[in-house]
């Protein structure tokens, strides 16, 4: 059976801690679809487009994963696309509490299911908002961010 995943989220930008889950499930998966939302409610750091680019360029080593962008409901995504199942990462016990509200409303209103992968130690206290606050107050984000993402995050900050 080949088994294909949809990745979800906002990945403004992505750090270590997202490449490592996109990794490990393009290692274990058959497809990975790393998918951006497109949030009109919320305008990022990063437009869209320049994530996609971003996370293209730092996968470009994994031939069975692909990006791409979806706005409203992830279910209706998956399901348009035909993968019936979205892979997470899980950094601690107040993700796993929201992610679960989630996944089980996730399966619910569109029969899609939910693996979750635990991320990797180094990686837990990891997040975009913080890395991008680091930034800005001048702290040194060497690490948490390919260099190419940490370039350009010093690019918009001018
Ligand atoms: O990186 P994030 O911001 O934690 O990702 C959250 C994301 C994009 C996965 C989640 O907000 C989402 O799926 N949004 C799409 C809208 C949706 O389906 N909402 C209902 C969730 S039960």
């Amino acid at each position: 059976m080949s088994v294909a995943v949809v990745c979800p989220g906002s990945f403004d930008p992505i750090t270590v801690g997202h490449l490592d889950v996109f990794e490990r499930a393009a290692e274990r998966f058959d497809r990975v679809v790393v998918a951006v939302l497109e949030n009109p409610r919320k305008q990022g750091m990063f437009t869209v487009a320049e994530r996609l680019e971003l996370i293209s360029a730092e996968t470009e080593h994994l031939e069975n994963l692909e990006v791409d962008r979806f706005r409203g409901l992830l279910v209706d995504y998956c399901n348009a696309i035909g993968v019936g199942v979205v892979c997470k990462g899980v950094r601690g016990s107040q993700d796993l509490d929201y992610e679960l509200q989630m996944a089980q409303m996730n399966r619910r209103i569109g029969g899609v299911e939910t693996v979750f992968l635990v991320a990797s130690p180094e990686h837990t206290y990891l997040s975009s908002s913080l890395v991008k606050e680091v930034a800005r107050g001048g702290g040194s984000i060497t690490g948490t961010v390919p260099e190419r993402v940490a370039a350009a995050l010093y690019d918009k900050l001018g």
